[in-house]
């Protein structure tokens, strides 16, 4: 290459970052979600009706879907949609008065991103309506048969939605940046009943026969549906628990603290809108702790600890009524706008309603698995606040990165500004961007505009944006330190020393975060005689605290005590819930334990979620 050549590369390439760096932002507010076919610039759904039958012989729902529609783009006379495994039986459009059918083309855009669907629009067009049914494999939906409930009598179904599995069950366009009311009527057999992410009487008759009405927007995400036999009880006149009755009681109690969580948040980020608050106690089948849906928080039942210890969760799904159902990222690569800010919301109500202590501590667990997680990604990449484009799905985005570092990102704020300041910012974001979709550079902007500009020289704008798009974490990030955890470690290192035996730990007021830290610094390489000291003394093998029975399963595994061999056979068989799940079989592989992973497999892989199914065929190379 000749010098002036090589000058004016060079040059160029300058020329191109800055333009790059300068034009970030203007990229950024025409960022379209790649993980939608929709053509939601051009036409938007604004709500959308169901008709559905729920069929549990078949595992199919049938019935019809109308979208009203608002077209933004004048000369548009096509609406895509996402589908999934759907069969789309005909579709009909209204125009100037009258029902027709319209053509349609379903077209495959492989495993993750389903069919996109095609709908002629004639002049003038504003509802379609498409006639379809889902398939038994549906991707966001469980199907469980009555042995696999605790009841044993009847079925179960539910869906999960986020984060684009929305478009299995319903025709839409399948994305966080478009957001629609809807109503449903749903019919069952008579003895179970429906739920939906919606408006709903929790004393409404049995008949078989619900209809549902969701007021507020949101994104097709949100849209969530289940059918059980549930009975419900009150917590309070606006918050209840749904469950099968064998749980029901126990979780009324276990989460009796809610209508707190509920006021603590109000008073720090403003009133509650969405009406209702209840809880809907899942089979354990369930992939996830849990699920914000709208007005009705899916939850896993390995939370119900018996002491409230796992009552966190709450916190951070009811936080979603603010952060991430009111204000939702437009595109999934920018995700931690939802977790991050519900982690830190999560934080700040757990220390109104438990204190302090127990909110700390929290942090440090969460910083912990944060600084594993970043240490074991090979793309670092991943560990920017902004995912890269280009995931094989979005919900590889949904690490510690986006929980831990945009809870951290957060407080790093409240730290700068001061408690006061934040707050009344955060109240304001929430209350400017509410029932919108944005992307991370809208909340720069408005950061920049109601707290930077106005409290000069207290950040840099450059430590503002590396935390935001840079890799890594940043030295400034807050170092969260807990005096119970210190207690622990101390206690820790005597037992390891064997100055003192399980007996003598003080461990009797303990609660499930102590026991955490307690357990997963114990070195991989401990005295057998030490495991089983514990074991005899604390049950452990056999706890029936889940998130206790994991740290000790997967300690166990690794250092060889093998007394675990058969509750983890049993725990995984019982228990579909990812987090808890998936560590566990990939261990067992890295130990070299597939052949017995894969013999447990084949026993729980039926009662597992599709998305857990896909996930762990995934971990055993299936
Ligand atoms: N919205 C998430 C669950 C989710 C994320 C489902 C992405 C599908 C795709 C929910 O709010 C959540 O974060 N759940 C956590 C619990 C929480 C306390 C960290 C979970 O399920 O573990
Ligand atoms: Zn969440």
């Amino acid at each position: 290459m000749s010098a002036k050549k090589y000058l004016l590369s060079t040059f160029s390439v300058i020329l191109f970052a800055i333009l790059a760096a300068c034009s970030a932002p203007e990229e950024a507010a025409n960022e379209m979600d790649e993980f939608t076919f929709a053509n939601y610039d051009a036409i938007v759904v604004r709500h959308v009706d169901l008709d559905l039958d729920v069929d549990f012989d078949n595992k199919i729902l049938t019935g019809s879907a109308e979208l009203s529609l608002e077209i933004l783009k004048p000369d548009t006379n096509t609406l895509i949609l996402d589908t999934r495994d759907l069969a789309i039986k005909a579709v009909f459009t209204e125009a100037s008065g009258g029902w027709q059918e319209t053509g349609f083309v379903l077209e495959d855009g492989g495993n993750l991103m389903g069919q996109s669907l095609t709908i002629d629009l004639p002049e003038g067009a504003a509802k379609v309506r498409i006639e379809y049914q889902t398939s038994p494999g549906a991707s966001g939906l469980q199907w469980l048969t009555p042995e696999q409930t605790a009841g044993k009598e009847y079925p179960f179904m539910f869906s999960q939605s986020q984060a684009i599995h929305a478009r299995s069950w319903v025709p839409i366009q399948d994305t966080p940046a478009v957001r629609f009311t809807y109503s449903a009527t749903i019919r069952t057999p008579e003895a179970l009943l429906a739920l939906m992410s919606a408006d709903q009487d929790p004393y409404t008759p049995r008949d078989g026969e619900y209809s549902f009405e969701m007021p507020q927007a949101i994104p097709a995400y949100l849209m969530a549906i289940a059918v059980g036999d549930l009975e419900f009880q009150a917590i309070s006149d606006t918050v209840g628990v749904y469950a099968e009755e064998y749980i029901l009681a126990a979780a009324a109690e276990e989460f009796s603290e809610t209508p707190m969580m509920m006021e603590a948040t109000e008073a720090l980020y403003g009133p509650y809108l969405w009406g209702r608050y209840d809880l809907l106690i899942l089979p354990p089948s369930f992939p996830f702790g849990g699920m914000e849906n709208p007005r009705l928080t899916f939850l896993t039942p390995t939370v119900i600890a018996g002491d409230k210890s796992l009552t966190s969760i709450i916190a951070h799904e009811l936080a979603h009524s603010w952060s991430g159902n009111l204000v939702t990222n437009a595109t999934w690569r920018h995700a931690w706008l939802n977790e991050g800010f519900t982690s830190y919301v999560e934080n700040r109500v757990m220390e109104e309603v438990y204190g302090k202590d127990r909110a700390v501590m929290e942090q440090v667990l969460g910083k912990a698995d944060l600084l594993e997680t970043i240490a074991g990604f090979e793309d670092p990449a991943m560990s920017a606040l902004v995912m890269p484009y280009g995931l094989n799905d979005p919900f590889e985005g949904f690490t510690d990165v986006p929980y831990q570092k945009g809870d951290l990102f957060l407080r790093y704020l409240e730290q700068k500004f001061g408690r006061e300041k934040f707050d009344t910012f955060l109240r304001a974001y929430f209350e400017e961007f509410a029932f919108g979709s944005i992307l991370s550079e809208d909340f720069y902007s408005y950061l920049d505009e109601n707290l930077m500009s106005p409290n000069p020289g207290v950040v840099e704008p450059e430590v503002i944006r590396a935390w935001i798009y840079d890799p890594g974490l940043l030295d400034v990030a807050p170092e969260p330190t807990s005096d119970a955890f210190t207690l622990v470690s101390e206690t820790r290192a005597a037992f390891l020393a064997g100055e003192i035996s399980a007996t003598e730990l003080g461990s009797e007021a303990w609660i499930t975060h102590q026991w955490l830290y307690f357990i997963n610094a114990l070195p991989d390489d401990m005295a057998m005689e030490l495991f089983i000291d514990l074991d005899t003394t604390f049950d452990l093998s056999v706890t029936a605290n889940a998130e206790i029975a994991f740290a000790w399963y997967m300690k166990s595994l690794q250092a060889g005590y093998l007394t675990v061999v058969n509750p983890v056979e049993e725990y995984l068989i019982r228990i579909g819930r990812g987090k808890l799940i998936y560590p566990l079989y990939q261990r067992l592989v890295d130990l070299n334990q597939r052949d017995w992973a894969l013999k447990v497999y084949q026993k729980a892989r039926p009662g597992y979620h599709p998305i857990a199914q896909a996930r762990i065929d995934a971990i055993l190379e299936l």
